[in-house]
């Protein structure tokens, strides 16, 4: 297993140019079951999520093959509907090929996905949606058994607005009889991207980007070439990693209209950011804490707290993270203690107090995001950070460590 070495306190300087979105990338991967004809995606991610997908894709029945960031994938007419468990256990993701596979065969074996080190994650709400739609859901073995006739259109109302619920049921609905009304749906821009990409190749969706997503069934979808969107997630890491340096990054490729409340926050902390189209500049000043609660979008995204926490542990005075979204989000704290930082957690509350310095330590990553924190700890740290588990920032981050090392952080990577 790979483990980061990082001497700290190197400010960064340069360009990084900002990958295309895993989580945009995910569902449109698994969208394309609904599609027998080729699809070429460009701008795809090459991180290990990526390549679990296509694995699964390819164990579905698909052909796949990715050329740098270009993938394509056609689902031919030998689909199967088997997700086993070794490979769902290892994404959860996974989840997402449940509502296409029903949609195009009718029937689907997926492995439930379980918990995971950021909370326990049902998939209630997806399975209560797709059985609104007329499908018969039974567990079975840890597996959840799905057949349908042809999908019925309805009116699903979530309790919550899931990510992934609103995907899932999205891609079901495609090929539906009638109208699908999705109502208290996640507003995420990564389901945009899906839905644009859907109509793209021929599906017929309103509202999406709004909690109102409506769905006229159509009966058949076609190939064609789209463009991943850029990572929001990934711009914002490398913002917090400019500031926590005290260096200045220009970012190309960013997604801006959609890091409103990302930006906001960076901006309440008294970082600079100058924005020009698709492009940004951020130069760090002296930080101050200040309060963040996580929310869907376009709230605070819950993706972008373990960052904002490792910045607000060497800003001055103090500040807050409520996180809403996940239980049990908060690893990365212990973490960051390690190397110094003064967190206190409270129920669902962190409580910051900025320390003038950080000290390296060894870490132990937990989780994507939680990784992603502990790299830009250890870059502002006096002295070595190592950071073990690294695999969790390889699952979900397009070359960190070589796009750090390019804008002059001193990072190696070793296997442990
Ligand atoms: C997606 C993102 C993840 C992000 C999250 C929230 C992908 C691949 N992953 O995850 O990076 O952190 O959105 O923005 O896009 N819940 C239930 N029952 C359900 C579904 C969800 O209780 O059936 C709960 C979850 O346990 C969690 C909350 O709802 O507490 C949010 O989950 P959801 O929005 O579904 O997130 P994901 O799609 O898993």
């Amino acid at each position: 297993m790979d483990k980061l070495i990082i001497e700290g306190q190197t400010p960064l300087s340069g360009h990084i140019r900002v990958s295309g979105s895993k989580n945009a990338a995910l569902p449109i991967l698994m969208s394309c079951l609904l599609i027998p004809e080729t699809v070429s995606l460009h701008d795809t991610p090459c991180l290990r999520d990526i390549f679990t997908t296509l694995e699964l894709l390819r164990l579905l029945g698909c052909s796949t093959n990715m050329e740098g960031n270009t993938v394509f994938v056609e689902a031919g007419q030998s689909l199967q509907p088997e997700a086993p468990y070794d490979l769902v256990k290892t994404m959860r993701a996974s989840i997402l090929c449940l509502g296409p596979l029903l949609a195009r065969l009718g029937q689907a074996r997926v492995a439930l996905p379980g918990g995971c080190a950021i909370g326990s994650r049902p998939v209630d709400l997806h399975l209560r949606a797709l059985k609104k739609m007329g499908a018969k859901i039974d567990l079975d073995s840890g597996y959840i058994q799905a057949r349908c006739n042809r999908l019925k259109g309805t009116h699903i109302s979530f309790d919550f607005p899931t990510v992934g619920g609103t995907e899932n049921l999205l891609m079901a609905a495609i090929f539906a009889e009638g109208e699908t009304i999705i109502e208290n749906a996640a507003r995420e821009p990564e389901i945009q991207d899906l839905a644009n990409f859907l109509i793209h190749c021929g599906a017929n969706i309103q509202g999406h980007g709004t909690n109102l997503i409506c769905i006229n069934g159509v009966n058949q979808l076609s190939g064609g070439e789209y463009r991943i969107m850029p990572d929001r997630i990934e711009a914002g890491t490398y913002i917090a990693a400019a500031a926590i340096t005290q260096g200045q990054l220009y970012l190309s490729n960013c997604p801006l209209n959609f890091m409103e409340s990302t930006i906001g926050k960076f901006c309440e902390m008294n970082v600079y950011i100058q924005k020009t189209s698709n492009n940004l500049f951020v130069q760090s000043s002296s930080m101050n804490g200040i309060d963040v609660v996580t929310k869907p979008y376009p709230g605070f995204p819950t993706d972008m707290q373990a960052q904002i926490m490792a910045l607000m542990s060497v800003s001055h005075g103090s500040g807050t993270i409520q996180e809403t979204i996940f239980e049990n989000r908060f690893m990365h704290a212990l973490e960051l203690m390690r190397l110094g930082a003064d967190i206190k957690i409270i129920g669902d509350t962190a409580f910051i107090r900025g320390c003038p310095e950080l000290k390296g330590a060894p870490l132990m990553a937990s989780d994507l995001r939680a990784s992603a924190s502990l790299v830009l700890a250890g870059m502002a740290a006096q002295g070595t950070t190592e950071v073990h588990r690294i695999y969790h920032l390889d699952r979900g981050y397009e070359s960190m460590d070589d796009k750090l090392i390019q804008a002059g952080a001193k990072i190696k990577r070793e296997k442990n």
